[in-house]
């Protein structure tokens, strides 16, 4: 498969595309980032690596970092899914709604309720959370040159009154261990790592390659939680846009509001794409386009 000529025609036929998206603004340093912005980067299981545009460029990846922050707390054999589900919830990621009839219990580990949860978890059994969470990052990405943006965590600290509300009704649920303002604090942070679509291609490999590290081979989460993982990012990575995610692209993903998207092809490769401009799903709208152009010229998605 000639990767790099799919990826020419992409970027090509994207060139013209008339975004209607919009920044996301409700994290107010997220907005000072240009809009035109746009790379994708694929790193196969061979080691091949095919990209366009601002693929070596960083960004916030958001929502992105809830795939680490599970993978994480299931290295760690945390037990997770009595306090969290596995059911996409058809509600966009910062809804509240959900958690009064359902006694605190999020859906799915990647809406912000989940992951504040997931958070929980690994505030509990981490010495060094903020520190750990980097660290595995790095260690699957081969790369040390991955940090926090403090200026999005405190941007995000500043104007995060959802997150705050959701844990704060959590822990009144009986859902959360402790000190609210630790798992915030460690959220957030979460939330500002800034990465490349190149370096998230490569720490993305380990779904794509049973838990095993690109380079070392190292398992660094076992094959059986790569399975429930990307089963989750099939049916809940894009919120109440999962179902549409899955119907163009066909392939387990996850985005972030900094207009990052990563997704897998089991066996076959990880692909990032970064373009900031969102849907009103909170979803990049180029970045799902571009996707889609690319399981469709390859002809190949996991259905
Ligand atoms: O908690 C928030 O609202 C953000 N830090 C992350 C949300 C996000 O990326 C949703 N993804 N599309």
């Amino acid at each position: 498969m000639d990767y790099q000529a799919i990826l020419n025609i992409i970027e090509k036929e994207l060139e013209s595309f008339e975004d209607e998206g919009k920044v996301a603004d409700y994290i107010p340093e997220l907005a000072f980032v240009p809009s035109d912005k746009f790379g994708m980067h694929l790193h196969c299981i061979d080691g091949g690596d095919y990209s366009f545009g601002n693929s070596d460029e960083k960004f916030s990846i958001q929502s992105i970092s809830k795939v680490f922050s599970l993978a994480l707390a299931k290295k760690h054999g945390s037990k997770i899914w009595k306090r969290v589900d596995v059911e996409p919830s058809g509600d966009p990621f910062n809804s509240l709604t959900q958690l009064e009839k359902e006694k605190g219990i999020p859906r799915n580990p990647f809406i912000n309720a989940g992951a504040l949860v997931i958070a929980d978890i690994l505030v509990s059994c981490l010495d060094n959370p903020k520190k750990d969470l980097l660290d595995f990052v790095r260690l699957i990405a081969q790369d040390d040159d991955i940090h926090y943006d403090e200026k999005v965590a405190s941007s995000e600290k500043k104007h995060g009154y959802r997150n705050i509300a959701l844990v704060n009704y959590m822990k009144a649920l009986g859902n959360i261990n402790n000190d609210v303002d630790d798992i915030l604090d460690f959220y957030f942070y979460q939330c500002s790592i800034s990465m490349s679509c190149h370096q998230l291609a490569k720490a993305f490999m380990i779904f794509a390659n049973e838990g095993r590290i690109m380079g070392t081979e190292e398992k660094a989460i076992k094959s059986n939680s790569t399975k429930r993982i990307n089963a989750i990012m099939q049916t809940c990575g894009f919120y109440d846009e999962a179902g549409e995610f899955s119907f163009r692209v066909g392939l387990p993903g996850k985005s972030g509001v900094g207009g990052g998207i990563v997704a897998i092809h089991p066996h076959q490769y990880a692909v990032a794409v970064w373009s900031p401009l969102l849907n009103e799903k909170g979803n990049s709208e180029k970045g799902m386009r571009a996707l889609e152009e690319l399981t469709t010229l390859t002809g190949l998605s996991i259905f």
